[in-house]
């Protein structure tokens, strides 16, 4: 099936701050990430059925420092510590995406920042 987009913006947010003084992103905003360990994005999706999905996730990286997050599914994490590279600057945006068992019905996607630079700046997830 087509992914669907789910933005940032309207995910739970531990951490973070919706602003749009960046350029690039979709829906009305994206989610600026606490400079901290731990802060987190929250999605709630729903998938037909269960399998594999692909989920892709739309980053900003205006720095040359990775900032890592770990992706967890339904509280378990299924990519630890995957790569969120410098973009070159705040208005560049690259996806990344891994692959995840997901329930049928409702599931739960976070991603953790974890050093203390905090996430990238994160448009959407694609599922
Ligand atoms: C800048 C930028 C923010 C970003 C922050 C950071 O302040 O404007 O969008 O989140 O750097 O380094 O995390
Ligand atoms: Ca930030």
């Amino acid at each position: 099936a087509a992914a669907i987009r789910y933005e940032a913006e309207s995910a739970t947010i531990s951490g973070g701050a919706v602003e749009s003084n960046h350029t690039g992103f979709t829906g009305t905003g994206f989610v600026n990430y606490d400079n901290a360990t731990g802060s987190a994005v929250e999605w709630t999706v729903n998938a037909a059925t269960a399998g594999t999905a692909s989920i892709g996730l739309r980053f900003a990286n205006g720095t040359t420092t990775d900032r890592p997050m770990d992706i967890s599914v339904n509280g378990t994490v299924v990519t630890a510590l995957l790569s969120f590279p410098g973009t070159g600057n705040w208005d560049t945006w690259q996806t990344k995406t891994i692959t995840a068992a997901v329930n049928a019905g409702t599931n739960r996607i976070r991603a953790v920042a974890t050093t203390a630079n905090g996430g990238p700046n994160v448009d959407r997830i694609d599922v």
